[in-house]
């Protein structure tokens, strides 16, 4: 399937399904899925420069700071997957200055932005409840999504764990720093007229088929 939209991002506060959502699309439409918290949870395990600046940030669930973002962002960018099939922002941009500088290196903006609404009890509930095969990456949720057996991936079988930052104090911490840093993105995207609001709150597979439509 071909969307019409090849330069999306996805906002939205965390749990809202930002990552699960684009997981399905970019199977579906076969455009790269670019998440930070990814990038930078796999240079934290790696444990290389950019992991150990990170970690503190991320574990108190602040925002690793915006030079070191934009950064990552314009090297991903550049690559050749990227040039040929366009992309798939997960994470990306989290605060004006984030937003201007991926404007400078895409000179211009991005054919959509989907903001995905969502009240803060869902949040809470989906993140306090997610649980991550630790060797594949596989996204579970002890009540929405279980897996087979308790603590073991279906797909791979290894162990499932609870991410450091979805500890119910890290979440709330999350959520503020979210409304304080990163929601004033959703007016600055709907002044460009790029901004398409959907339902976070609905269940996975309405939602990807309306947000699939947005996309065509
Ligand atoms: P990041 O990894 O980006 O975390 P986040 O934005 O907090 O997003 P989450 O992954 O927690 O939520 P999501 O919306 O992707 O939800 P998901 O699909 O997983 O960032 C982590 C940290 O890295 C940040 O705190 C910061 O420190 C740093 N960072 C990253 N980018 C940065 C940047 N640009 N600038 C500065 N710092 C940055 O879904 C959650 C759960 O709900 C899953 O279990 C899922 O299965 C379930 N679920 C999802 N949708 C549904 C549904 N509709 N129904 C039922 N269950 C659902």
């Amino acid at each position: 399937m071909t969307a019409l939209c090849k330069k999306i991002i996805l906002l939205g506060p965390p749990g809202a399904g930002k990552g699960t959502h684009a997981c399905m699309l970019s199977k579906r439409l076969d455009i790269p899925h670019i998440s930070t918290g990814d990038i930078l949870r796999e240079a934290v395990n790696k444990g290389n420069r950019l992991g150990l600046v990170a970690r503190g940030f991320m574990n108190r669930g602040e925002l690793v700071p915006d030079n070191i973002m934009a950064e990552i962002i314009t090297n991903r960018l550049r690559k050749k997957d990227v040039r040929e099939k366009g992309f798939m922002l997960d994470g990306f941009p989290r605060t004006q200055a984030q937003a201007e500088a991926l404007e400078r290196t895409l000179r211009g903006g991005a054919d959509i932005v989907l903001y995905f609404k969502t009240s803060a009890d869902v949040c809470i509930s989906r993140l306090s409840g997610r649980r991550i095969c630790k060797v594949c990456g596989a996204n579970y949720h002890i009540k929405n999504i279980p897996p087979k057996k308790e603590g073991v991936c279906d797909e791979c079988k290894g162990p499932l764990y609870q991410r450091q930052d979805d500890k119910e104090d890290t979440i709330r911490k999350r959520l503020r720093v979210y409304n304080k840093q990163t929601s004033s993105l959703i007016n600055y995207f709907r002044r460009q007229g790029i901004l398409k609001e959907v339902n976070g709150d609905i269940d996975l597979k309405p939602l990807h088929r309306i947000i699939v439509k947005l996309l065509m």
